[in-house]
């Protein structure tokens, strides 16, 4: 392709096609390496949100990184959703990844976001919880049976495969079942349950892709040892937080700028501070980022309940986009586009 003439557009199927060469959990582990040696550009994000023509929630997420690893990768994502969506029959989310060349600033290629965001998500997830967990997790509650949790499971099984019982939750009736046919013939065995605390009794790891905006979750539904990962962000009452051994995120910049999300809010009402801070008297600080664990800096938590708020960074979007668009590339994949 003459670059300088034309930029590259991969459909959701070249992006899935492509995927399927790249290891998403070593991409994202590389990431969080970078971004703990400060190799990395990560700005706020731009947050417009309204309210969609049948009266629902409506956002859009502009999200632009830089990754300066061997090579340099650079660009954007915007990842768009209306909660209305599921019930017209389209997925709540959608977005592009736009990418740059890191010499001349010009867009390289666009593709479809949708995966890249579910899967760069799962990647660190499963990343977090090999760093974090104190040891290896035999069952796991996923609360939530969207996209993500689709995503999810389907990495956890290829790349924890210590798990073998994973109890499903979702409050919408059908969907915790459809996620356990889909995940027959798998070897996991998958158990949909009647409510939240029923799925995370019990579980070694839980995983919450809700879409909630106050918190449920209760301290003592927990496994003394358990590890929450807190994907959708609202799904823990305070109290969890309070009593959580072991409070990771993956970028506290990012949490601290944010003030609609669980750990934002407690920022801003005085009840947690960020790592470098001294906590006050029943202030929660803190502890680290994930990639100060997986480099080491900090060392793997004993024990104890251990809550992992990936916020979500867009650098994750542009690294495995950049890995997807090298294979897309070495396999002919893809529309080159007139600019
Ligand atoms: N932290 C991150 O990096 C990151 C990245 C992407 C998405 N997310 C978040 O993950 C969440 C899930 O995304 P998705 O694409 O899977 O959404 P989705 O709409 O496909 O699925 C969400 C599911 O949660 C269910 N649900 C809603 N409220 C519930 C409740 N109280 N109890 C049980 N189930 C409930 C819905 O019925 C639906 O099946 C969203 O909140 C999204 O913002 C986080």
């Amino acid at each position: 392709m003459n670059s300088a003439a034309e930029f590259l557009y991969l459909t959701a199927a070249d992006v899935s096609t492509a995927m399927a060469e790249v290891d998403p959990v070593a991409v994202a582990e590389r990431t969080l390496l970078l971004h703990a040696e400060r190799r990395t550009e990560l700005p706020e994000e731009a947050y417009l949100g309204w309210q969609d023509d049948d009266g629902g929630p409506a956002r859009s997420l502009a999200m632009h990184g830089l990754v300066a690893g061997e090579t340099r990768a650079a660009g954007v994502k915007v990842i768009n959703a209306s909660l209305g969506n599921l019930d017209r029959g389209l997925p709540r989310a959608d977005g592009l990844v736009l990418l740059f060349d890191t010499r001349t600033a010009r867009p390289i290629a666009m593709m479809d976001g949708g995966l890249i965001s579910a899967t760069r998500t799962a990647a660190v997830s499963v990343a977090a919880v090999k760093a974090l967990s104190p040891a290896f997790p035999a069952s796991a509650a996923m609360i939530g049976c969207g996209r993500q949790a689709s995503v999810h499971l389907e990495l956890l099984r290829r790349t924890l495969p210590s798990i073998s019982l994973v109890r499903l939750y979702d409050q919408k009736p059908g969907r915790a079942e459809n996620l356990a046919s889909d995940l027959d013939g798998t070897g996991l065995q998958i158990e949909p349950v009647e409510s939240a605390e029923a799925a995370v009794r019990g579980a070694d790891l839980v995983v919450t892709a809700t879409t909630v905006t106050e918190g449920y979750l209760k301290p003592d539904w927990f496994m003394p040892d358990a590890v929450i990962v807190h994907v959708s962000l609202d799904d823990l009452l305070p109290d969890v937080v309070h009593a959580a051994t072991t409070v990771v995120v993956d970028d506290w910049t990012l949490v601290a700028a944010d003030h609609r999300r669980l750990l934002g809010r407690m920022l801003r009402d005085g009840s947690l501070c960020g790592p470098a801070e001294r906590p006050g008297a029943a202030v929660r600080r803190v502890d680290g980022e994930i990639g100060d664990y997986l480099a080491g800096r900090i060392a793997r938590p004993p024990g104890g309940l251990t809550v992992i708020n990936p916020f979500g960074m867009a650098i994750q979007d542009i690294a495995l986009a950049d890995q997807v668009l090298a294979c897309a590339r070495v396999r002919g994949l893809g529309m080159a586009l007139p600019r």
